[in-house]
């Protein structure tokens, strides 16, 4: 960290157009905080009044300077499956913020090196170097990965997939911000690792069943081979290593579910959403032609 560091209690929101973005750019905005929005492009960006926007790329970590002056804490999501430009990106982060929130993932195991534990091992063992005070939310599945069904249950109400009886502990996104916006704005959070987890355990098919009560029509889920889903996760995400990650996780969860814990109460103060009010809140996406609805949820769908 240099002396450029400022006591400013404005935050710099990265990926605030995103599905916890949004979220959290509410939630500061509520609670009377200055909000700075790293964007690619203000024209689509789509946020509230009162936000400032400024550009700037984490591809380019050169473009981030602006858009880092004058911000005390800083709320970092890192979008890629590889971690190669992050270690400038982070120096970039502690040469201006005194604090960064880093949404991680459940999936990080302290007894791992950072390697072992992917991209967000390597992003958190970066911001711990750096000098930082740092937080980290290691998130759980959200809710939100559902979306990737949103064409298969407009279209036939069918959606065909591997392991429906992996169990999660999806969170929604709400409450990742809910998290995300306390800890940015009150002390005693510095070096704290906090695994975020919705409040139920649910099956893949179960979650399927719930969004068709939400929306009043029937789904249900199809059991297709792991193979044949990768083919096509190949096509959507292109990355082989993270797809096979995501398949062989999805496969240990019928045995070994996901965790419940308490950490969203603890720290938003309310019970966290239950995935059946995430399947309320995104019904629309679920129901209406893809034409009929705007950019920001096709965005979130694609997300
Ligand atoms: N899904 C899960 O189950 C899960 C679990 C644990 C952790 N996570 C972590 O959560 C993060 C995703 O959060 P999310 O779902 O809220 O995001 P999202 O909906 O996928 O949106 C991505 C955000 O990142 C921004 N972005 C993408 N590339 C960028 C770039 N080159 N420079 C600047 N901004 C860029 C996008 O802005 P534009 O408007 O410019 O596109 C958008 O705001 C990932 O880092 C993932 O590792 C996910």
């Amino acid at each position: 960290m240099t002396g450029s560091i400022t006591r400013t209690n404005r935050v710099l929101v990265i990926g605030a157009t995103g599905k916890v973005g949004r979220h959290l750019v509410d939630e500061l905005l509520t609670a009377g905080v200055a909000v700075r929005a790293l964007v690619r492009n203000p024209a689509k960006a789509g946020l509230p009044e009162g936000v400032e926007l400024v550009c700037g790329d984490l591809a380019e970590p050169d473009t981030l300077e602006p858009a880092l002056q004058g911000v005390g804490g800083v709320f970092l999501l890192w979008p890629f499956f590889s971690a190669t430009d992050a270690p400038r990106v982070v120096e970039a982060i502690a040469k201006h913020a005194r604090h960064v929130v880093y949404l991680s993932s459940m999936g990080v195991r302290d007894d791992l090196s950072p390697e072992q534990n992917g991209v967000w091992g390597e992003l958190e063992h970066m911001i711990v170097q750096s000098g930082l005070e740092w937080t980290f939310l290691r998130a759980g599945g959200f809710a939100g990965n559902a979306l990737e069904w949103a064409a298969q249950i407009r279209g036939t109400g069918v959606v065909r997939r591997p392991y429906g009886g992996a169990v999660r502990s999806s969170i929604h996104e709400a409450d990742i911000a809910a998290v995300a916006a306390r800890v940015l704005t009150e002390p005693g959070h510095a070096g704290a690792k906090y695994v975020l987890t919705g409040p139920e355990q649910l099956t893949f098919a179960d979650q399927v069943r719930i969004i068709g009560e939400a929306i009043g029509r029937p789904t249900r889920w199809e059991e297709i081979p792991a193979e044949a889903a990768r083919q096509q996760l190949l096509a959507e995400l292109g990355d082989p290593g993270f797809v096979d990650g995501a398949l062989a996780y999805w496969a240990g969860l019928a045995d070994q579910p996901e965790p419940v814990t308490h950490t969203v109460e603890q720290l938003a103060g309310r019970p966290p959403r239950t995935f059946r009010e995430w399947a309320a809140d995104h019904a629309e996406t679920f129901t209406a032609r893809p034409e009929d609805l705007d950019g920001h949820v096709m965005a979130r769908e694609n997300g």
